[in-house]
């Protein structure tokens, strides 16, 4: 390609959210360089990027954003002038049983990539940004009424969200004592194609495919704001162009709903698809263990980003829940390869090494 008009570093890039935001770049901003740097952890695949692996303003790194030196050769190689930071363990049950993984990825990861960013830029910062992707989690939990704005105090309350409330801080002191140009964007709950069939709706969507049980944490009760990843893509898009340096913005949809029923919706979108009798795949729904300190609900308040920015998200739930599941069922492949544990094979046999 002839030079790039801007050269940036997306962390994570292979996970969900981070091959959405990579192939929006790669595809929406063809004179940009994109070099996607992702360590491939079980939620890195890099199957989700099939499409776009062969763009000429497209590169993969294979790196762990803790390996501060390796980092720093890739500032020397590229001069990258934007980072986009999603890298990181995501998975709240995950972080319950092993919290120093997130600590370590999540927090010293972090702090690690706005080191090398500062060193690199050596204070001139014009056309330079560090955009930190973050979570609504940070927040706490609210009780029956209210939202989240941009200015409601941190309060997590599970590993990995203490864990991303501890890299926002940080990304902000870097900004604070530093000038760093930052900005952090918290989003709700994402959910669309490509997503591990770990988290709620992909793995009722595979089991219900496969006629198992659909675990329900305590009464189904707990409530999310979800928002189609597409949708979060954008606006990050939007932010990173038009933001201002030292914002946050929050990022959500409106749109609450509680875990039983939006499993319940999946259901009887699922049996209509699938030819079977309406009622059939509810009949699945299993009601488990609660999560420890499960967190009641969370909702975002997205007022400033549409105020400010002109933000919208572009689609009603059910028509995202249907094109959601429209996509798993036409990538049966996608999905096998993952639940089988193919997919981390795929990098050798790509880059053969
Ligand atoms: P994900 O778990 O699907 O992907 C994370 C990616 O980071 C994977 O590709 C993984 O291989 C990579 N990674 C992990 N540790 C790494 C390391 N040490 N070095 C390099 N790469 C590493 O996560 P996601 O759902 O796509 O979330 C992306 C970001 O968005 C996270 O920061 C998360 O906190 C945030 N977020 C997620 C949601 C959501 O609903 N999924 C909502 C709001 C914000
Ligand atoms: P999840 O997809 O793990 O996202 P998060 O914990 O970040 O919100 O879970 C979404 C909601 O679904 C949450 O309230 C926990 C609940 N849940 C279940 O009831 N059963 C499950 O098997 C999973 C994975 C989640």
């Amino acid at each position: 390609m002839s030079a790039p008009s801007r050269v940036i570093l997306i962390t994570g890039g292979a996970g969900f959210i981070g091959s959405h935001l990579t192939r929006l770049f790669v595809t929406r901003h063809p004179h940009y360089k994109i070099v996607n740097l992702d360590n491939l952890t079980y939620a890195g695949n890099l199957e989700n990027l099939k499409d776009i692996e062969g763009s000429p303003n497209y590169t993969f790194v294979k790196g762990d954003i803790t390996d501060m030196a390796m980092v720093r050769s890739l500032f020397e190689t590229h001069h990258f002038d934007g980072v986009l930071h999603c890298a990181a363990e995501s998975h709240v049950d995950r972080s319950i049983t092993d919290p120093l993984a997130f600590v370590r990825t999540n927090v010293l990861g972090t702090v690690s990539m706005l080191q090398v960013a500062k060193d690199a830029w050596k204070d001139h910062y014009e056309g330079k940004l560090f955009y930190h992707i973050s979570t609504d989690e940070v927040y706490g939990s609210l009780g029956e009424t209210g939202f989240f704005t941009e200015t409601t105090p941190y309060d997590p309350r599970s590993p990995y969200s203490a864990s991303k409330a501890s890299s926002d801080h940080f990304v902000r002191a870097f900004h604070h004592t530093y000038q760093l140009p930052v900005i952090v964007s918290n989003c709700s709950n994402n959910y669309g194609p490509f997503h591990f069939p770990e988290k709620l709706i992909p793995l009722c969507i595979y089991n219900i495919i496969h006629q198992k049980p659909l675990p329900i944490y305590g009464q189904g009760l707990n409530v999310r704001d979800w928002l189609f990843v597409e949708d979060h893509v954008n606006a990050i898009d939007l932010i990173f162009h038009k933001g201002k340096p030292g914002d946050t913005y929050n990022i959500g949809g409106h749109n609450e709903w509680k875990n039983i029923d939006i499993i319940r919706e999946l259901c009887r979108q699922m049996d209509a698809k699938l030819g079977r009798a309406p009622g059939t795949s509810e009949k699945l729904i299993t009601f488990v263990k609660d999560r420890a300190g499960h967190d009641l609900r969370y909702a975002i308040d997205a007022t400033k980003l549409t105020r400010e920015l002109g933000w919208k998200p572009s689609l009603q739930f059910e028509e995202g829940l249907s094109r959601t599941i429209d996509w798993y069922l036409s990538n049966e492949q996608w999905l096998s390869e993952v639940t089988s544990g193919n997919y981390r094979t795929y990098y050798e046999k790509q880059y053969g090494h």
